[in-house]
């Protein structure tokens, strides 16, 4: 026997009873994208190698240990995308849009080679937005409303929203140098992780799971002191403006783990989620454009986490109406088909199911029955020859009747 070949791990497959939970939260985000005037963008899934080295960073995690890379067959190193900032940005300096203002929000499968685990997949599903061309101030306000709305429109809950800002280039620069120096007589108690994190990029270290180090880092220097202080009045506008519609938290240790970040960054978590509490990320990235070739091109922007924000969304699946349609004559009755076709243009919103079986009349029925159709047509021989059709109500309590084809098409728009 030929062996069967499975999945890959990490990247699971999504059925009908899977899907019912994503399609009103991805419908919900679409219509709250919307009502901030945000227009979609499709990029590539795959993109050169350099685009995410150059962006995200071949010091960050995502790069160096969980990028899916390969060489194509003309060598060159392509990647399936970890994330959809550098994409979208890669895409507007080539059509030469980074000298303009742009609002995008995306959708679609990233890859990233984790350790798979609750809340954690290779691949895995984001819904981003980038607001491209604006300096930080009125559109960091407008990011964080947003996110506000996505929290409150899907009704989460216990959720915190993290907020830190990173300063300009400068401070960022002289915090880290100060914070090395700092380390510097700690490094026999620093784990691998955290000593590669001091050589390479050592803010990361703020974000240490080890007790021991966040211990010490409280007598560290504090980001707070280096930023200017209209980033810790920014912090503090946010705080106060948008504190009533969602739970806003300054953490002068928040730092993200992708290295194009640059004012204020933010996470958003929910304690109903288990060790992979973030549901959402994002941040300013000034540099970006530059970073790739662009120009000078201001932009902050966000992603969710859709398969960890459908987890925890409490707003509930459509409840789409649905009929049975049945044929007991001994042939195929092509008529039951035509007649299917006029009825589903006449009232796209209801989901007709023809059965397709070669079942008994009772064992349609049966079927019928399990799918929570609200009724069923039923057609055969008798009913071609007097041009009739029977219609069965499975929820009400109404006597089944024969109509007319015109009657069946009316009787159908009311549904
Ligand atoms: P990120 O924080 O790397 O940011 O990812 C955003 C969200 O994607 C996370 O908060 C999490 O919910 C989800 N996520 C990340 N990795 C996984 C995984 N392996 N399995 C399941 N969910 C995951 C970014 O990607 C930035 N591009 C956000 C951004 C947009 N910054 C500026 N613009």
């Amino acid at each position: 026997m030929t062996n069967k070949i499975n999945s890959l791990r990490g990247m699971p497959d999504f059925y009908p009873e899977d899907i019912i939970s994503w399609t009103p939260v991805e419908n919900k985000l679409e219509e709250i994208f919307n009502s901030y005037s945000i227009n979609e963008i499709r990029t590539p899934i795959m993109e050169y190698t350099d685009l995410y080295k150059r962006s995200v960073g071949d010091t960050s995690d995502i790069v160096n240990k969980e990028i899916y890379s390969f060489n194509d067959r003309n060598d060159q190193s392509l990647s399936l995308r970890p994330e959809g900032t550098a994409g979208v940005i890669r895409s507007i300096i080539e059509k030469k849009l980074d000298q303009q203002q742009s609002k995008f929000w995306y959708m679609g499968p990233m890859f990233r080679y984790e350790r798979p685990q609750k809340g954690r997949y290779r691949q895995f599903h984001q819904a981003g937005i980038e607001l491209l061309g604006f300096e930080e101030g009125k559109a960091d306000f407008e990011l964080i409303s947003m996110i506000c709305s996505i929290i409150n429109g899907l009704k989460i809950k216990n959720t915190t929203l993290k907020i830190n800002h990173l300063g300009d280039k400068q401070s960022k620069q002289d915090f880290a140098k100060e914070l090395v120096s700092f380390l510097s007589s700690y490094k026999d108690q620093m784990d691998e992780k955290d000593l590669e994190r001091l050589n390479t990029n050592p803010l990361r270290i703020l974000d240490t799971k080890d007790h021991n180090i966040q211990e010490i880092l409280k007598s560290g220097p504090s980001l707070k002191d280096f930023i200017p202080n209209s980033a810790n009045e920014l912090l503090e506008n946010i705080q106060s403006t948008f504190g009533d519609l969602c739970n806003i938290e300054i953490d002068n240790n928040l730092v993200r783990g992708l290295d194009y970040y640059t004012g204020l960054v933010f996470e958003a978590t929910s304690s109903d989620l288990g060790a992979q509490d973030a549901f959402l990320g994002g941040g300013r990235y000034d540099i970006l454009s530059e970073m790739l070739g662009g120009k000078d091109m201001p932009a902050i922007g966000l992603a969710i986490g859709l398969e960890r924000i459908i987890s925890i969304a409490t707003i509930s699946p459509s409840n789409k109406k649905k009929v049975a349609f049945i044929t007991s004559t001994s042939n195929i009755a092509p008529l039951a088909f035509k007649i299917a076709n006029q009825l589903r243009s006449a009232n796209s919103e209801i989901s007709l199911d023809m059965d397709l079986t070669e079942s008994s009349i009772k064992a349609k029925l049966r079927r019928a029955n399990k799918t929570n159709a609200s009724h069923v047509f039923i057609l055969g021989d008798e009913e071609i020859n007097n041009n009739l059709i029977i219609v069965k109500y499975l929820r009400e309590d109404v006597e089944q009747t024969n109509v007319s084809l015109k009657e069946l098409i009316e009787l159908y728009k009311e549904i």
